[in-house]
Protein backbone atom coordinates (compact mmCIF):
# COMPACT_ATOMS: atom_id res chain seq x y z
CA UNK A 1 0.00 0.00 0.00
CA UNK A 2 1.47 3.20 -1.00
CA UNK A 3 -0.45 5.58 1.92
CA UNK A 4 -1.04 4.75 5.32
CA UNK A 5 -3.92 7.03 5.37
CA UNK A 6 -6.26 9.35 3.38
CA UNK A 7 -6.77 13.37 4.31
CA UNK A 8 -9.92 14.54 2.92
CA UNK A 9 -11.21 17.97 2.23
CA UNK A 10 -14.94 18.18 3.51
CA UNK A 11 -16.66 20.66 1.59
CA UNK A 12 -17.26 19.55 -2.10
CA UNK A 13 -15.16 16.22 -1.68
CA UNK A 14 -17.22 14.19 1.16
CA UNK A 15 -20.46 16.18 0.31
CA UNK A 16 -21.38 19.03 -1.27
CA UNK A 17 -21.93 22.03 0.33
CA UNK A 18 -20.00 23.52 -1.50
CA UNK A 19 -23.32 24.89 -3.19
CA UNK A 20 -24.77 26.32 0.07
CA UNK A 21 -21.48 28.17 0.40
CA UNK A 22 -21.89 29.65 -2.95
CA UNK A 23 -25.29 30.44 -2.92
CA UNK A 24 -24.94 32.07 0.78
CA UNK A 25 -21.96 34.27 -1.04
CA UNK A 26 -24.17 34.94 -4.00
CA UNK A 27 -27.20 36.29 -1.31
CA UNK A 28 -24.71 38.39 0.24
CA UNK A 29 -22.52 40.19 -3.03
CA UNK A 30 -26.35 40.79 -4.21
CA UNK A 31 -27.53 42.52 -1.50
CA UNK A 32 -24.08 44.42 -1.19
CA UNK A 33 -24.33 44.75 -5.33
CA UNK A 34 -21.45 43.20 -5.77
CA UNK A 35 -20.49 40.95 -9.07
CA UNK A 36 -19.99 37.57 -8.04
CA UNK A 37 -20.49 34.34 -10.30
CA UNK A 38 -19.22 30.64 -9.93
CA UNK A 39 -15.60 31.23 -11.58
CA UNK A 40 -14.86 33.47 -8.76
CA UNK A 41 -16.46 31.26 -6.10
CA UNK A 42 -13.90 28.48 -7.25
CA UNK A 43 -11.45 30.87 -5.77
CA UNK A 44 -12.94 30.49 -2.61
CA UNK A 45 -13.05 26.72 -2.34
CA UNK A 46 -10.90 25.82 0.30
CA UNK A 47 -10.07 29.21 2.17
CA UNK A 48 -10.95 30.82 5.18
CA UNK A 49 -14.23 32.80 5.35
CA UNK A 50 -12.58 36.31 5.96
CA UNK A 51 -10.53 35.53 3.30
CA UNK A 52 -13.69 34.72 1.23
CA UNK A 53 -15.38 38.10 2.10
CA UNK A 54 -11.86 39.84 0.65
CA UNK A 55 -11.80 38.05 -2.51
CA UNK A 56 -15.66 38.87 -3.18
CA UNK A 57 -14.52 42.61 -2.03
CA UNK A 58 -12.29 42.67 -5.18
CA UNK A 59 -15.19 43.78 -7.04
CA UNK A 60 -16.59 46.29 -4.62
CA UNK A 61 -17.43 49.67 -6.33
CA UNK A 62 -18.85 51.27 -3.62
CA UNK A 63 -17.69 52.26 -0.28
CA UNK A 64 -14.81 50.32 1.56
CA UNK A 65 -15.88 48.23 4.41
CA UNK A 66 -14.84 48.38 8.04
CA UNK A 67 -13.15 45.81 9.71
CA UNK A 68 -16.27 45.89 11.92
CA UNK A 69 -18.72 45.40 8.65
CA UNK A 70 -16.70 43.05 7.51
CA UNK A 71 -17.20 41.02 10.39
CA UNK A 72 -20.99 41.10 10.60
CA UNK A 73 -21.48 40.83 6.97
CA UNK A 74 -19.28 37.35 7.43
CA UNK A 75 -21.06 36.71 10.65
CA UNK A 76 -24.29 36.87 8.31
CA UNK A 77 -23.25 34.85 5.27
CA UNK A 78 -22.74 32.03 8.18
CA UNK A 79 -25.92 32.41 9.04
CA UNK A 80 -27.66 31.39 6.51
CA UNK A 81 -25.29 28.63 5.56
CA UNK A 82 -25.93 27.27 8.52
CA UNK A 83 -29.52 27.67 7.56
CA UNK A 84 -28.98 25.05 4.80
CA UNK A 85 -26.73 23.44 6.63
CA UNK A 86 -29.86 22.14 9.14
CA UNK A 87 -31.60 21.29 5.79
CA UNK A 88 -29.25 18.35 5.66
CA UNK A 89 -29.69 14.57 6.73
CA UNK A 90 -27.24 11.59 6.14
CA UNK A 91 -29.53 11.83 2.48
CA UNK A 92 -26.51 14.53 1.34
CA UNK A 93 -24.13 11.70 2.23
CA UNK A 94 -23.68 9.61 -1.18
CA UNK A 95 -23.73 5.60 -1.13
CA UNK A 96 -20.72 6.06 -3.21
CA UNK A 97 -18.83 8.21 -0.92
CA UNK A 98 -19.72 5.83 1.95
CA UNK A 99 -19.00 2.94 0.44
CA UNK A 100 -15.61 3.90 -0.89
CA UNK A 101 -14.79 5.26 2.47
CA UNK A 102 -15.71 1.82 3.78
CA UNK A 103 -13.68 0.10 1.59
CA UNK A 104 -10.24 1.96 2.65
CA UNK A 105 -11.07 1.35 5.65
CA UNK A 106 -10.96 -2.28 5.54
CA UNK A 107 -7.99 -2.12 3.23
CA UNK A 108 -6.38 -0.59 5.98
CA UNK A 109 -5.89 3.32 5.88
CA UNK A 110 -6.47 5.24 8.77
CA UNK A 111 -9.24 8.22 7.60
CA UNK A 112 -8.92 12.00 8.34
CA UNK A 113 -10.60 15.36 7.77
CA UNK A 114 -8.61 18.15 6.63
CA UNK A 115 -11.20 20.79 6.68
CA UNK A 116 -11.06 24.54 6.66
CA UNK A 117 -14.42 24.91 8.00
CA UNK A 118 -14.98 26.08 11.20
CA UNK A 119 -18.87 24.31 10.79
CA UNK A 120 -17.01 20.90 9.86
CA UNK A 121 -17.78 19.14 13.25
CA UNK A 122 -21.61 20.45 12.47
CA UNK A 123 -21.54 19.32 8.72
CA UNK A 124 -20.30 15.70 10.07
CA UNK A 125 -23.29 15.41 12.18
CA UNK A 126 -25.76 16.47 9.41
CA UNK A 127 -24.47 13.51 6.92
CA UNK A 128 -24.52 11.04 10.02
CA UNK A 129 -20.65 10.83 10.58
CA UNK A 130 -19.94 12.35 13.58
CA UNK A 131 -17.89 9.35 14.77
CA UNK A 132 -16.66 8.06 11.73
CA UNK A 133 -13.06 9.52 11.04
CA UNK A 134 -9.60 8.63 13.56
CA UNK A 135 -9.18 12.27 13.58
CA UNK A 136 -10.84 15.91 12.43
CA UNK A 137 -8.75 18.86 11.36
CA UNK A 138 -10.47 21.76 10.72
CA UNK A 139 -11.22 25.15 10.76
CA UNK A 140 -11.46 25.40 14.96
CA UNK A 141 -7.38 24.16 14.92
CA UNK A 142 -5.65 26.28 12.54
CA UNK A 143 -4.03 30.12 12.52
CA UNK A 144 -3.65 29.72 8.96
CA UNK A 145 -6.18 28.33 5.99
CA UNK A 146 -5.35 26.54 2.89
CA UNK A 147 -3.18 26.82 0.66
CA UNK A 148 -0.91 27.02 4.14
CA UNK A 149 -0.73 23.47 4.73
CA UNK A 150 -1.15 23.83 8.29
CA UNK A 151 -4.34 21.93 8.79
CA UNK A 152 -2.67 18.98 6.94
CA UNK A 153 0.02 18.73 8.99
CA UNK A 154 -2.11 18.76 12.03
CA UNK A 155 -4.09 15.81 10.07
CA UNK A 156 -0.89 14.14 10.39
CA UNK A 157 0.10 14.74 13.46
CA UNK A 158 -3.41 13.39 15.30
CA UNK A 159 -2.68 10.43 13.35
CA UNK A 160 0.65 9.72 14.43
CA UNK A 161 1.71 9.80 10.58
CA UNK A 162 4.61 11.61 8.54
CA UNK A 163 2.83 13.93 6.03
CA UNK A 164 4.54 11.75 3.12
CA UNK A 165 2.35 8.57 4.58
CA UNK A 166 -1.13 10.71 3.85
CA UNK A 167 -2.93 11.11 0.64
CA UNK A 168 -4.75 14.21 0.89
CA UNK A 169 -7.84 14.30 -1.63
CA UNK A 170 -9.48 17.75 -2.21
CA UNK A 171 -11.72 19.66 -5.10
CA UNK A 172 -9.73 23.37 -4.50
CA UNK A 173 -6.70 24.23 -6.10
CA UNK A 174 -5.82 26.14 -2.56
CA UNK A 175 -5.87 22.66 -1.00
CA UNK A 176 -3.43 21.09 -3.70
CA UNK A 177 -1.13 23.56 -3.25
CA UNK A 178 -1.43 23.20 0.56
CA UNK A 179 -0.43 19.48 0.52
CA UNK A 180 2.08 19.97 -2.00
CA UNK A 181 3.63 22.26 0.49
CA UNK A 182 3.09 19.95 3.23
CA UNK A 183 4.88 17.28 1.91
CA UNK A 184 1.88 15.38 0.92
CA UNK A 185 0.96 13.54 -2.36
CA UNK A 186 -2.69 14.39 -3.57
CA UNK A 187 -5.75 13.53 -5.35
CA UNK A 188 -7.55 15.83 -7.27
CA UNK A 189 -11.43 15.77 -7.96
CA UNK A 190 -14.05 18.37 -9.46
CA UNK A 191 -13.09 21.99 -9.72
CA UNK A 192 -9.37 20.79 -8.87
CA UNK A 193 -8.75 18.24 -11.74
CA UNK A 194 -7.93 21.40 -14.20
CA UNK A 195 -5.11 22.54 -12.23
CA UNK A 196 -2.91 19.76 -12.87
CA UNK A 197 -1.30 20.08 -9.26
CA UNK A 198 -2.92 16.73 -8.55
CA UNK A 199 -0.70 13.36 -8.35
CA UNK A 200 -3.89 11.28 -9.31
CA UNK A 201 -6.82 13.34 -10.76
CA UNK A 202 -9.93 11.59 -10.15
CA UNK A 203 -13.20 11.51 -12.72
CA UNK A 204 -15.08 9.97 -9.45
CA UNK A 205 -15.05 9.50 -5.74
CA UNK A 206 -14.73 5.62 -6.15
CA UNK A 207 -11.59 6.53 -8.14
CA UNK A 208 -9.69 6.93 -5.22
CA UNK A 209 -9.62 2.45 -4.29
CA UNK A 210 -7.59 2.41 -7.60
CA UNK A 211 -5.32 5.07 -7.20
CA UNK A 212 -4.11 4.31 -3.50
CA UNK A 213 -3.42 0.98 -4.84
C1 LIG B 1 -13.76 25.42 3.16
C2 LIG B 1 -14.59 25.87 1.99
O1 LIG B 1 -13.93 24.03 3.33
O2 LIG B 1 -14.17 26.08 4.35
C3 LIG B 1 -14.52 27.38 1.87
O3 LIG B 1 -14.11 25.27 0.81
C4 LIG B 1 -14.95 28.02 3.17
O4 LIG B 1 -15.37 27.78 0.81
C5 LIG B 1 -14.06 27.50 4.30
O5 LIG B 1 -14.84 29.44 3.10
C6 LIG B 1 -14.45 28.07 5.66
O6 LIG B 1 -15.72 27.60 5.98
P1 LIG B 1 -16.62 28.07 7.19
O7 LIG B 1 -17.70 27.01 7.25
O8 LIG B 1 -15.74 28.06 8.43
O9 LIG B 1 -17.12 29.43 6.88
MG1 LIG C 1 -13.39 21.71 -0.72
Amino acid sequence: MKYKAIVFDLDGVICHTDKYHYLAWKALADKLGIYFDEVINNRLRGVSRMESLEIILERNTGAPLSDEEKVKYATEKNDLYRESLMQMSTADLSDEVKDTLDKLRAMGLKLAIGSSSKNAPLILNRIGLPDYFDAISDGNNIENSKPHPEVFLKAAEYLGLEPEECLVVEDAKAGLEAAIAGGMDCAAIGDAVSSGLGTYNLATFADLLTAVE
